[in-house]
């Protein structure tokens, strides 16, 4: 087969499968060739290694429509082994290709793996990074955008074009030193700047290229995520404003905006109509929540555009206290659009998830710890441990108990906690489709995002202080956003519901990734007693095996 520009291969006609009721389109494939290596980089205007794929830092877009078959193929040619997760696809009934470090075995150096997943049933902006080694801080991001299916109506006319907007903070020490640190027992401490699709552009410089340019009078769907390593951010354009359309899946109320917060691993998508007179114009994005905002700058230019962007740039919002209360107001501001479609046809509010009686609360806090000197992470007492052998395949092959023991972190944090933590690989046993509440309570002094894989949920509320059962009333119940990621403020709060309806094991992380990489992370493993195929696919015939299970005789395989 040849290969097309940016390694993809497509196969335009659908294949037929007949069964028995007459024929039936196979869902389309999309097949992808990924070279990963080293190669510079500056993105900060400091030449490092970055980590590239095909060649390009941020990596090649992934394009493709509700229900896709997505093949890539990855060949790891760097010195490490690597491992590519894609976050907010979901995976359904098929945790084995979800890329994190406790369901799948890293792509050893020197060779190939071929991921296949179904973007089953989900539109949208995500985007796909490397899991190990603390390899987002060198690239191997991309974006991985769902397109409806035709047929199905999308709140909002066809944009003339769309951009991927990968901006978020840059460290230039490189993956190897910073890790160096890490291992060590120390904190990255502050990043060195912000980067905007793998450039960082300041004000009056008059060699900088475009980063995207409009033609006038027309309207552009900006796909934007925050890619960084730990820093919240916002970003706006000069005299425009951005109405938000999707966030992570969801259609949105359409809310037009003059800047918007957008935090570590979040994706969202704002429409923008270009209006204005005809020059040049910045986008600028700019840290959140640190005393001295860092920012950087990248030109939009009009396809008629005569002139520079003015040096004067739009306000960042308020910091301190202000700044949290004005961007909790913000993430309020965020609401599902109730008779809009999805990826089905039926409108998204038919779901009426208040409704749902809550069958468990887990309260998850996250709290820092010294270790024998050394800086650790954890969720209510438990810092996770990636082992040799991923915690799925151990549980899949029978062999959980010399891997982990479940449900080291209990449904409330230890009372008391003081400094004691353990550092074990942390699993919690979670009951297939329970409709649970996850409250995420934040006692320390800077922001956290967590993210969930396999599932979206409902981000029902978000308040300064602690939580106890008596906040259930403030929660949205009627049209909170479905999602996959939230922030939780310093000492504060935020609550999300979810249907754990996806067998599996899936990772809740702290998408800061040091202290995903120094603990702050665990899995939900959500077994169907039924161990039918219905539930969960079978392990596919090409899982790499590695630790305990390499060699151990296969389990039965599920049947229907
Ligand atoms: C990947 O690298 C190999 C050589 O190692 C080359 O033959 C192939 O064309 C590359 N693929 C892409 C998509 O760049
Ligand atoms: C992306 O996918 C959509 C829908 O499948 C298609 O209309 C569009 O042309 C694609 N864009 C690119 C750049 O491939
Ligand atoms: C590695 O790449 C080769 C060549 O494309 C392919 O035939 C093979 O299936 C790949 N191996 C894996 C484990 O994906
Ligand atoms: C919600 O979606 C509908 C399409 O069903 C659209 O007509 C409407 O403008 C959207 N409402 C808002 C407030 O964005
Ligand atoms: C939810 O719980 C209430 C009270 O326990 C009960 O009356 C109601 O039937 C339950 N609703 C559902 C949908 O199970
Ligand atoms: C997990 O919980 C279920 C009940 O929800 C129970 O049947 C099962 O034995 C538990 N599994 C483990 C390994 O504790």
């Amino acid at each position: 087969m040849a290969s097309m520009r940016g390694g993809m291969m497509m196969i335009g006609a659908a294949l037929l499968l007949c069964l028995s009721g007459g024929a039936l389109a196979e869902d389309p494939y999309l097949f992808f060739e990924w070279n990963v290596t080293y190669g510079t980089i500056a993105p900060l205007g400091i030449p490092q290694q970055g980590i590239l794929i095909n060649g390009q830092f941020p990596g090649p877009k992934i394009n493709c429509t509700s229900n896709n078959n997505i093949v890539v193929n990855v060949f790891n040619h760097l010195d490490e082994p690597f491992l590519l997760t894609w976050s907010g696809i979901q995976h359904r009934k098929n945790s084995w290709q979800d890329g994190t470090l406790g369901t799948m075995c890293p792509i050893m150096p020197g060779t190939n793996f071929t991921y296949q997943f179904q973007v089953k049933d989900q539109i949208g902006s995500f985007f796909y990074f490397p899991t190990t080694a603390l390899h987002r801080a060198a690239g191997g991001m991309g974006m991985l955008q769902v397109h409806s299916r035709n047929l199905i109506p999308v709140p909002f006319d066809t944009p003339v074009d769309e951009f991927a907007l990968l901006i978020g903070d840059w460290y230039n020490k490189g993956h190897k030193t910073l890790r160096k640190i890490l291992d060590s027992g120390h904190t990255i401490r502050r990043p060195d700047g912000i980067q905007i699709n793998g450039n960082s552009g300041k004000v009056g410089d008059s060699t900088a290229q475009p980063l995207f340019t409009m033609e006038p009078g027309k309207t552009y769907r900006y796909r934007v995520c925050n890619v960084g390593l730990r820093t919240s951010v916002n970003f706006r354009l000069q005299g425009h404003t951005l109405k938000l359309v999707e966030m992570e899946g969801s259609h949105t109320v359409q809310n037009v905006y003059d800047s918007l917060d957008i935090h570590v691993g979040q994706c969202m998508s704002v429409l923008v109509t270009a209006d204005q007179a005809p020059k040049d114009y910045y986008l600028v994005v700019s840290s959140r929540f640190f005393k001295k905002v860092m920012s950087s700058v990248a030109v939009i230019h009009y396809t008629n555009g005569k002139g520079p962007a003015s040096p004067e740039l739009p306000p960042p919002p308020p910091e301190n206290s202000a700044g949290i209360a004005w961007s909790i107001n913000q993430f309020r501001s965020f609401r599902w659009n109730l008779t809009a479609s999805a990826a089905r046809p039926n409108p998204q509010g038919s779901y009426h998830y208040g409704n749902i009686n809550i069958t468990r609360t887990i309260k998850l806090v996250n709290s820092h710890y010294l270790v024998d000197g050394k800086l650790r992470f954890g969720i209510n007492g438990v810092s996770h441990v990636d082992g040799e052998t991923p915690v799925k395949l151990a549980e899949h092959f029978g062999v959980s108990n010399k891997v982990f023991s479940y449900d080291l972190v209990k449904d409330e944090p230890p009372q008391a906690q003081g400094d004691k933590v353990v550092l074990a690989p942390s699993v919690v046993n979670a009951t297939f489709r329970n409709f649970v509440e996850i409250i995420f309570e934040n006692q320390e002094k800077t922001i956290q995002t967590w993210s969930l894989d396999g599932y979206s949920f409902f981000a029902v509320g978000i308040e300064p202080g602690s939580w106890s059962p008596e906040k259930r009333k403030n929660y949205n119940v009627l049209d909170a956003v479905s999602r996959h990621t939230i922030q939780v403020y310093p000492n504060s709060w935020a609550a999300v519901l979810t249907t754990l309806d996806n067998a599996g094991m899936w990772n809740l992380r702290s998408e800061m990734r040091e202290r995903a990489y120094l603990g702050q992370q665990l899995y939900f493993s959500v077994v169907s007693p039924a161990r039918s195929l219905r539930d969960e696919y079978n392990m596919p015939t090409t899982q790499q095996l590695c630790g305990i299970v390499q060699g151990l005789p296969m389990p039965p395989p599920y049947t229907i």
